[in-house]
């Protein structure tokens, strides 16, 4: 092992002088800080109540948990000393400047699609942020990924470097969008599907993943989603988390959300151009589910609407166990519609998460609630995991799947409620 690990070293990149914040140009740091929020570099270099950028934060993988790191310029503990040959390096390769290869959570699986100037932005934004003392933690990972030197493994198999090539039949902006979807925006890293080792499917790079026990839904001609999505509704989504006859963004996407409310409208309509282009013109199924979406949403109160639910396919009793909650927990609020001046919200057929593939998003918003990030304003639902039983939650679960979709009866309800109350 000894050996493998010298061998899959890189050579250190020189420590310099932390360079003096007015040795860059003001208009290359706010484009870095637009970018790092595209990036989302701030959600996961930075924990709950710390310091902005100074690490720390857990991300739970497959393999164990993965610390992310200080990139304040303290020269101690942080990115102080590194040059920005060594930090292009580092988004391009994914080795540090001592030359340590570092743990593709970091997705610079992405990064290394990001352009020269774009990369000389971001680090004229972060070296000129306030340096912050804070010692990295160590990792918490499995034997054998606690070995660096299979990185160098798995970039051999998995890291793919070259450089995003724009499609000269697409428009400026559409190619604008497919740039920053594909580096900065690494939208791919929850939405795409991934192999054991924890590397995306190109081939299938939107075709649906997950994230943090939630289902990441697919943005691209098996979308889900009960309503097609136009550049208007998908930009005010992607910015503010919430449009018309559409779910509110939850769980994992609310990061990415509030990193985006700080990015460049421009781009993030780009971004927007990009994936409406992505999720395909309309076919006669999608109409259909669309047409019986509205249909469903306009006929009036879900409660009231009597199913005649049958023997020979549905549980009757737990069809009507589901019912119940239905009528007296969440019909209040989600037969009214959304208003912006109360909690009515937005009537299940047109929420995403009912017509998904699997019911872990749909579990994870019963369970916790709909919560506005910390200090923030924002719509707000109760979250029920403590008031309901696993078996009331799966009635209540099963229903919605029958009373709201015309999809399929999900299969493994039970058992997916069971896991979302282990994690
Ligand atoms: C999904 C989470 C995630 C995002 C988003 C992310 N990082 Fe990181 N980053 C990490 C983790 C985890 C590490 C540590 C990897 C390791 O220890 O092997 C890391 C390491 C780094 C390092 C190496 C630092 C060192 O001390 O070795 C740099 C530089 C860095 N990130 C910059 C960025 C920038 C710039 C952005 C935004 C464009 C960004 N990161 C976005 C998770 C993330
Ligand atoms: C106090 C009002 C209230 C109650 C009760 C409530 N919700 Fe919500 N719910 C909301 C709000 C507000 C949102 C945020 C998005 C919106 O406005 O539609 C939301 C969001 C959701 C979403 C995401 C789709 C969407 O509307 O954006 C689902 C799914 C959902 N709720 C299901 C339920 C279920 C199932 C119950 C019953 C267990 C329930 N809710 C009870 C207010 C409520
Ligand atoms: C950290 C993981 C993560 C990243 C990164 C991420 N997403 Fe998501 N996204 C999710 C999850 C989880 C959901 C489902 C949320 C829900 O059901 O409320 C979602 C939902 C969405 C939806 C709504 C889909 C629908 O049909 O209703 C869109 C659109 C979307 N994401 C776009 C993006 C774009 C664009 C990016 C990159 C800029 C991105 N996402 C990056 C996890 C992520």
């Amino acid at each position: 092992m000894f050996a493998l690990t010298a061998a899959a070293a890189a050579p250190a990149v020189d420590p310099v002088t932390p360079p003096l914040r007015a040795s860059f140009e003001p208009a290359a740091i706010r484009r870095g800080a637009e970018l790092a929020a595209i990036g989302d570099c701030a959600g996961c270099h930075t924990t709950r109540d710390g310091q902005p950028y100074a690490g720390g934060m857990a991300l739970a993988t497959p393999f164990g948990t993965i610390y992310s790191t200080n990139i304040t310029p303290d020269p101690q503990t942080g990115i102080g000393t590194w040059s920005q040959a060594a930090f292009i390096r580092t988004m391009r390769e994914g080795v540090a400047r001592d030359g340590r290869q570092l743990y593709p959570a970091f997705p610079y699986d992405h990064f290394t699609k990001v352009t020269p100037p774009d990369l000389e932005a971001l680090y004229a934004y972060l070296i000129t942020r306030d340096p912050v003392r804070a010692e990295n933690r160590r990792n918490a990972l499995r034997f054998p990924f606690n070995f660096r030197a299979l990185i160098a493994v798995w970039k051999a198999l998995y890291l793919d470097t070259t450089p995003f090539r724009p499609d000269p039949a697409q428009s400026d902006q559409w190619n604008r969008g497919a740039y920053l979807v594909q580096s900065l925006g690494h939208c791919s890293s929850c939405h795409a599907p991934r192999n054991a080792l924890g590397a995306e499917d190109r081939r299938d790079r939107f075709g649906g993943g997950e994230a943090e026990g939630w289902y990441s839904p697919a943005l691209d001609g098996k979308s889900p989603s009960p309503l097609p999505w136009n550049v208007e509704q998908l930009t005010a989504y992607l910015r503010t988390g919430v449009t018309v006859d559409h779910a509110i963004a939850g769980g994992p996407m609310q990061g990415v959300v509030h990193a985006l409310s700080a990015a460049n409208e421009e781009d993030v309509r780009a971004i927007a151009v990009y994936f409406v282009s992505n999720l395909g013109a309309s076919t006669a199924e999608r109409d259909t589910r669309a047409q019986e979406s509205l249909r469903r949403a306009q006929q009036g109160p879900l409660a009231t609407q009597t199913l005649a639910f049958s023997g020979t396919t549905d549980d009757v009793a737990q069809m009507n166990l589901g019912t119940s909650i239905y009528q007296g927990t969440c019909a209040s609020c989600h037969d009214a519609g959304r208003r912006t001046s109360s909690n009515g919200a937005l009537q299940l057929p047109l929420a995403v998460a009912v017509h998904d593939p699997d019911p872990r998003s749909l579990i994870r918003i019963i369970r916790d609630g709909i919560e506005p990030a910390d200090g923030e304003p924002g719509r707000w639902m109760p979250g029920y995991g403590a008031a309901l039983t696993d078996e009331q939650i799966t009635a209540l679960v099963t229903y919605l799947r029958r009373a709201a979709t015309h999809e399929p009866p999900w299969a493994d309800v039970a058992r997916r409620v069971q896991e979302a109350r282990s994690r």
